[in-house]
């Protein structure tokens, strides 16, 4: 295997050729936040929470898609860097509908998690906000767009992993948003409820639908008396 000599916070390594920064800093045991980044699935650089600085380049880089190179030089924990990564989260968070307490990804958020680890203890961008109507037609999953932080995990993952499709980006700016097409109902587009999407969410902006379980077992059992009568409940839960 092809090899590169590359220094990380002062430490030289040996790393694979085809490493990423990220993943030479994971192979060093150096943390480096992340939020969109998914190994294989999303590996998109749209979130910047893991920039890192790099010797010679013009400006901080995203580490989970800057490729190294020999001789490459990397400070993962400048104070510039903190600070970058501090503003993008509290920019993320300024759009964020922060009802942590009552969200059902409380205390298994990735973002919770980030702003707890950056010492996050006000929100300093109190601005515009969106106001999205919740997606719960569907009898399986409910969307919440207002606590989307448009990593796109879950559109690579409905797309490119369970060739699916149903999801993806829409409009551009402050108005970006991950939704079905024409802003439809996941109930109104060929979502096959795999619940993938809900697996690779770092927050709680895709969630199982209460009483779901109940739907899932009755099928099983093939007791459609049951599904009718739960299915109905459940869609205007
Ligand atoms: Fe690298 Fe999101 S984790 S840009």
């Amino acid at each position: 295997m092809e090899t590169v000599n590359i220094t990380i916070d002062s430490r030289k390594i040996q790393v694979p050729k085809n490493y990423t920064v990220l993943e030479a800093a994971r192979f060093a045991n150096i943390d480096i936040p992340t939020l969109c980044f998914l190994k294989e699935i999303n590996e998109i650089g749209a979130c910047r929470m893991c920039l890192v600085e790099i010797q010679g380049a013009r400006s901080l880089q995203a580490a989970c898609v800057y490729p190294v190179s020999e001789g490459l030089v990397i400070n993962t924990q400048t104070p510039a860097v903190r600070e970058a990564r501090k503003v993008t989260l509290e920019l993320i968070l300024s759009n964020h509908d922060r009802k942590c307490l009552t969200c059902v990804r409380s205390n298994n958020c990735e973002l919770q998690k980030l702003a707890q680890d950056l010492n996050i203890r006000d929100i300093r961008f109190d601005g515009d906000s969106m106001k999205m109507p919740l997606d719960e037609v569907s009898p399986s999953i409910v969307r919440d767009p207002n606590k989307c932080v448009l990593c796109r995990r879950c559109v690579s993952m409905c797309k490119n992993v369970q060739g699916v499709a149903v999801i993806d980006t829409t409009e551009r700016g402050f108005k970006t948003l991950v939704t079905p097409a024409f802003n439809k109902s996941l109930d109104e587009v060929p979502c096959t409820m795999c619940g993938q999407c809900i697996n690779v969410c770092p927050v709680g902006a895709l969630r199982e639908k209460d009483g779901t379980d109940k739907v899932w077992e009755a099928l099983a059992n093939k007791d459609l008396h049951v599904v009718v009568q739960t299915a109905p409940a459940v869609r205007v839960a």
